[in-house]
């Protein structure tokens, strides 16, 4: 078994170079080389934080300055960050596959910014928002937003266009990303924990049909031990490295 990073690169996109329905699953991680914080592990967001005072529905019933202050404080550091070498090789993977869709817990919105363009943002997105009375959506993107939005329609208090542990994940994204880990014949899981449902099972859906799980990752997750290949690193040194070796098969088929 090859343990050579470069090595499982070459295996790696000796298999994708085959396939032409192909997924990705990103979390925190791949926007961490960006500067954004991830949730779990050191410094991340939930660390001295819980998750249920910020980011539920309860939390924002009861205090919904205090919830806005979070979601607030990550806009604005958020204005700071760019995509990473990661987003980009992503984004450039799109071009690779006939059948590519980007399936992204991350409400940062840097795959976008990327370039990447077939995209299901799972959980939402922190630049928009939602009016609590008439439902209406909003982009502001980029902007300075009080600790207590209200709607320019209706007067109703605007909430972060995101999903909150307990509810739903938007029908139109779940849908989207069923059909995608449906249909494809590999997937790539990049910085994700794998533990919040339902994104933590997808990569096990699209085992189960026979499709080839590659886990790109700082360090071992629930999934390693039923991903088919592990590449254990930065998704912004890995993910670029994968582009080349892939593109390189492009422009050389084998004869
Ligand atoms: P986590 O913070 O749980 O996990 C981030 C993962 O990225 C960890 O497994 C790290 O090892 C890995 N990682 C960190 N830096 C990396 C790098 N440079 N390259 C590759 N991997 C790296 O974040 P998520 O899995 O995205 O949900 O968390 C899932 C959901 O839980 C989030 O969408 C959010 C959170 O609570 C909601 O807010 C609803």
């Amino acid at each position: 078994m090859l343990t050579d990073p470069a090595a499982i690169i070459e295996r790696v996109s000796e298999r994708l170079s085959a396939l032409r329905s192909v997924c990705c699953m990103t979390g925190a991680g791949v926007s961490a080389e960006s500067g954004v914080p991830t949730f779990r592990g050191q410094g991340g967001l939930w660390q001295g934080r819980r998750a249920e005072d910020v980011a539920t529905p309860q939390a924002f019933q009861r205090d919904p300055e205090g919830v806005w202050e979070f979601y607030n404080y990550r806009r604005e550091k958020l204005l700071d960050c760019k995509p990473n070498a990661g987003h980009t090789a992503i984004a450039d993977l799109e071009a690779v596959f006939d059948d590519w869709t980007l399936i992204t817990q991350n409400v940062d919105g840097l795959h976008r910014q990327a370039g990447s363009k077939n995209i299901v943002e799972l959980h939402g997105n922190i630049w928009t928002t939602r009016c609590t009375a008439c439902c209406q959506e909003f982009d502001h993107f980029g902007d300075k937003l009080s600790r207590r939005p209200t709607c320019d329609d209706c007067g109703g208090l605007l909430r972060p266009g995101v999903v909150w542990f307990g509810e739903m994940l938007p029908p139109d994204a779940l849908t989207a990303a069923q059909d995608a880990v449906g249909r494809c014949q590999a997937i790539l899981v990049v910085g994700t924990s794998s533990v919040v449902e339902p994104a933590a099972s997808m990569a096990g859906w699209a085992r189960a049909h026979g499709a080839l799980v590659v886990e790109i990752n700082l360090e071992r997750t629930p999934l390693s031990e039923e991903a088919d290949e592990c590449l254990f690193g930065k998704a912004g040194e890995i993910l670029p490295k994968l582009v080349s070796a892939l593109r390189a098969r492009q422009s050389d088929p084998p004869r």
